[in-house]
């Protein structure tokens, strides 16, 4: 890159964000690391990363108001915001079935709030610096869920599809601007959310899901996100990649 530019990772101190970032450093990006909870974790990250100039920056993105002040004082540091990768993001299991009505509640506001209403805060705030600079990329992490349903996680499942909608329509009010906006629909991958799920589900099951016999790997979302960072994808723009070995094709 002629120029370093400057990438947004939010749930960078785990799993798909973490890999994210790694890649995109790798890639000659500096990383404005968000993470919520995970200091220890997020600060390791910074030690490890590639290249300089990488902080942290942490705040909870559930909260609009949060939402906000992160892409403020990211742009306050680095004075420009190139890249951002809507990585954090949670499962919570739900039960139509058995669930209490607040329980219900709870798990749709929080799912909302988390999977779909701060991607898109984050999306609008980090629109104004890339409008101003006539270029940028948003990379949504989704999920295989928004098409085959989610029954153990609706709220879940519908946020991620909200996502995928949201996607589209914010590459298509945004291209005018230069800013291409990506969804990436992982399958299971092995991180510290997801591994603990597979394994209850029984390891070869879930790997039986997609005709090559496996699980993704983190690194290979975030290459993913690494690549679609570049410009060689300047002319892709509005898509859902599947990232999930075909397993969404699959029962
Ligand atoms: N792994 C899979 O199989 C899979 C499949 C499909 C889609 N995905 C999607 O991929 C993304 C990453 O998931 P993952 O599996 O890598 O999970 P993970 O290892 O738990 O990482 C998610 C990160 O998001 C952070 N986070 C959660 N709530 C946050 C908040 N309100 N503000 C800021 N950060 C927050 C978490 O940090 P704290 O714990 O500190 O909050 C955590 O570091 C998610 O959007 C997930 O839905 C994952």
């Amino acid at each position: 890159m002629s120029e370093v530019k400057v990438a947004l990772v939010t749930g960078a101190a785990s799993g798909i964000g973490r890999a994210s970032a790694v890649a995109l450093a790798s890639a000659g990006f500096i990383i404005a690391i968000n993470y919520r909870s995970k200091r220890p974790e997020a600060m390791a990250l910074l030690e490890e990363l590639p290249g300089d100039g990488h902080q942290l920056f942490c705040a909870d993105v559930a909260d609009a108001a949060q939402a906000g002040k992160l892409v403020a004082d990211v742009l306050d540091v680095y004075q420009r915001l190139d890249v951002l990768v809507n990585a954090a993001g949670q499962f919570t299991p739900q039960d139509v079935k058995s669930d209490d009505y607040d329980e219900w509640q709870n798990a749709w506001q929080h799912s909302l709030q988390l999977n779909l209403l701060a991607p898109v805060n984050l999306a609008f705030h980090a629109a104004k610096p890339m409008m101003q600079q006539g270029s940028g990329k948003i990379i949504n992490i989704t999920s295989r869920g928004a098409f085959r349903g989610e029954p153990t996680a609706p709220a879940y499942g519908a946020a991620k599809s909200g996502l995928n909608s949201a996607t589209q329509s914010l590459a298509l009010a945004l291209g005018g601007h230069g800013i291409c906006v990506y969804a990436i629909a992982p399958g299971w991958t092995e991180t510290p959310a997801a591994s603990p799920r597979i394994r209850d589900q029984g390891w070869d099951d879930v790997a039986a899901q997609s005709p090559l016999g496996r699980i993704g790997r983190p690194s290979e979302i975030g290459n993913l996100v690494a690549f679609l960072a570049g410009s060689e994808t300047d002319y892709l723009t509005g898509a859902i990649i599947d990232a999930n070995g075909a397993s969404y094709l699959r029962n």
